[in-house]
């Protein structure tokens, strides 16, 4: 959600943190803020604080004046030491007020923070009682209070991290928490639990960040923190001691991404670079994974449970938003290759219900790009909590769900920048349907025929999307022209329902349209009412199994004047006669139709959404990876 990043060391920490959280805007950006402490001997550090509402480049342009131009006027000092954050709402309205860093009385305590206190009504009121007064509305601030409190409390020369340590048992939520106190001004602490956090090992400084695209450039490698984790860092090194008991050991990891993949290059926008990317992201996601001698899927992340998917009755299939779509096709596949019962649930209702498992013969499989999804996480703590296996499919190496599950399968994409998400969404779709290969091979409900056709098509589907996009012109023309309706539904069947939830999903996040998915089947039981001459469907009605059903969907739509827009398989000369508009798809075998017709929903909501001049990479309202449940 929010976006923290920290910096001890010797440097000028304004561009390092500056940078940072350009970085992590795509977190959360209604606000931002940043403290900075220069320390020039034991008894002199100068401290620098703004914030700002909006854009990252808003607080840039203030700091510009504010604090840059005193900055550059210390030519020497021992260290510097920073926080800053970008924020994304809960409690509180975007304002300068609730932006972070918040402070305490004396504004000597100050935190960034991501999370949600739960709490801290409770003891924002007893704070108040005993003197505190508050300058926001956000629930964060009560840390910066109640750390002041502990410090009174222990009285005398005591160390900042007691004081933290203590504070935090006070609390209930979830937080990922970057904390620097001006008396010890080299001193950067941080505190986890629940939400992301690393360290960044440099030579004579340390990063902080909530997510490691925020200090990549600096450094690549990285130790993640735990929950219950509290770490000091200063410019000689850091230590992780535990919050309740003794941290376990960590050893530093090296982050492997390309940097480029983080810059737009020659794309007017993430998104659009993303959906592009994604020949490319789909050959990454299934290297060296299939065994085209063999015909079958080499998933290395599994190799240590392999024995136990033999034994699997029912595969429980859950994540948020895109990954739950994801997840849902999974499931077909599963069930219609490996005729394994699977059944599939937002995570977010999912960890609410009592959940009746099976652990001996369950398997519990979730997806997410960020790994760092909160209900995603909480999910899957549920099924882990009964002793079920758990498996992730997840794109960032290192992220919470994936030192959370069993075992998993990396989605190897590179970031993922634009908020809305799409190249994310195809590969994990292409490594599920190596996973339902995979149990129909172990369970032998698959012959080695069918998993050849199956491995051999995917193996052309990098090619078949590249055709897409090289004739993305009809679509954005399309796109254009519909440009001015305000209300859309999507509509597909049986392997296509997922997909036209997906491309309402996208629609609605990048251009604040009202657009609803549904299965084709279900629009006659109520939302046909709502057809008429001002309301288009698109739908994603290939050449399948499911084809003369849905075309009897079609002309009910043209018969109450809905304009249709067509996602059809190449080669299919009669659905011109009932749609408005037809984008054609290349032919692919049935349960691969759902990958193509989505890279055309990706560039239909992205040209949509940019005719209406939306900022599609980061829509109002959003943010990137959502941390709080
Ligand atoms: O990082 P995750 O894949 O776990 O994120 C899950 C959803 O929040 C995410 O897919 C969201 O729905 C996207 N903004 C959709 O484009």
């Amino acid at each position: 959600m929010c976006g923290i990043v920290g910096y001890v060391g010797k440097k000028n920490a304004l561009p390092i943190l500056l940078e940072g959280i350009k970085h992590l805007e795509y977190r959360g950006y209604d606000s931002s803020g940043l403290v900075i402490g220069v320390h020039s001997n034991l008894k002199n550090t100068d401290i620098f604080f703004d914030k700002s509402v909006g854009k990252v480049s808003n607080l840039e342009a203030k700091v510009k004046k504010s604090i840059r131009p005193k900055l550059n006027k210390i030519t020497k000092f021992n260290s510097q030491i920073g926080i800053c954050h970008s924020r994304w709402a809960t409690h509180g309205i975007p304002s300068e007020e609730n932006a972070h860093p918040h402070f305490d009385c004396n504004k000597e305590i100050y935190i960034v923070h991501n999370g949600i206190i739960e709490n801290y009504a409770v003891l924002k009121a007893e704070l108040i009682k005993s003197g505190h007064k508050f300058s926001s509305e956000t629930d964060s601030e009560v840390i910066a209070h109640l750390i002041e409190e502990e410090k009174k409390k222990l009285k005398g020369r005591v160390r900042i991290e007691k004081a933290v340590k203590n504070a935090l048992q006070k609390i209930k939520g979830t937080y990922g928490l970057a904390i620097f106190d001006v008396n010890e001004p080299e001193k950067l602490i941080a505190a986890r639990n629940f939400s992301p956090l690393l360290i960044g090992i440099g030579k004579g400084e340390y990063f902080l960040a909530s997510d490691a695209t925020a200090i990549l450039k600096r450094t690549r490698k990285v130790v993640y923190l735990e929950d219950n984790d509290l770490a000091v860092l200063t410019p000689r090194g850091y230590k992780i001691v535990g919050l309740f008991k003794r941290a376990s050991k960590r050893t530093p990891q090296i982050i492997d991404w390309n940097m480029e993949k983080m810059k737009k290059g020659e794309f007017a926008h993430f998104m659009l670079k993303e959906i592009y990317e994604q020949p490319e992201s789909i050959s990454d996601s299934i290297r060296g994974r299939i065994d085209y001698k063999n015909n079958k899927p080499v998933l290395g992340g599994l190799q240590l449970i392999k024995k136990d998917l033999k034994n699997i009755k029912r595969v429980i299939i859950s994540g948020m938003g895109t990954a739950y779509y994801a997840g849902l096709l999974t499931k077909d596949y599963i069930e219609e290759l490996a005729k394994i019962s699977a059944v599939a649930e937002p995570a977010s209702e999912f960890h609410h219900r009592k959940q009746i498992y099976s652990k001996d013969s369950d398997l519990f499989l979730c997806f997410s790009q960020s790994g760092e999804t909160a209900d995603t996480l909480s999910a899957l703590c549920d099924a882990k909590s009964h002793g079920v296996l758990s498996l992730g499919i997840v794109n960032v190496v290192g992220s919470s769900i994936s030192r959370t599950t069993d075992a998993g399968v990396y989605q190897h994409i590179g970031p993922e920048i634009g908020v809305a998400s799409t190249k994310a969404f195809t590969s994990q779709v292409v490594i599920g349907a190596l996973l339902a290969v995979l149990l129909g091979l172990e369970h032998k409900t698959l012959f080695s025929h069918e998993a050849k056709s199956i491995l051999d098509e995917i193996k052309k589907l990098p090619l078949k999307i590249g055709k897409i996009l090289e004739d993305s012109d009809k679509i954005k023309q399309v796109a254009n022209n519909f440009q001015k309706y305000n209300n859309f539904l999507f509509l597909g069947r049986k392997y296509n329902f997922p997909t036209a939830l997906e491309g309402a999903l996208k629609l609605k996040e990048v251009s604040y349209v009202h657009a609803e998915g549904m299965s084709s089947g279900e629009m006659k039981h109520g939302p046909i009412a709502m057809i008429d001459s001002t309301f288009p469907c698109i739908m994603i009605i290939p050449k399948d199994s499911v084809y003369e059903k849905n075309i009897s969907n079609a002309e009910e739509i043209k018969a109450r004047s809905g304009p249709i827009i067509a996602i059809a398989t190449e080669g299919d000369n009669t659905i011109n006669k009932i749609s408005n508009e037809t984008i054609f798809i290349p032919k692919t075998l049935e349960i691969f139709t759902p990958i193509l017709a989505t890279v055309v929903l990706q560039l239909f909501a992205y040209h949509f959404a940019v005719a209406r001049g939306c900022d599609v990479d980061k829509p109002r309202n959003l943010a990137k990876s959502v941390t709080v449940e």
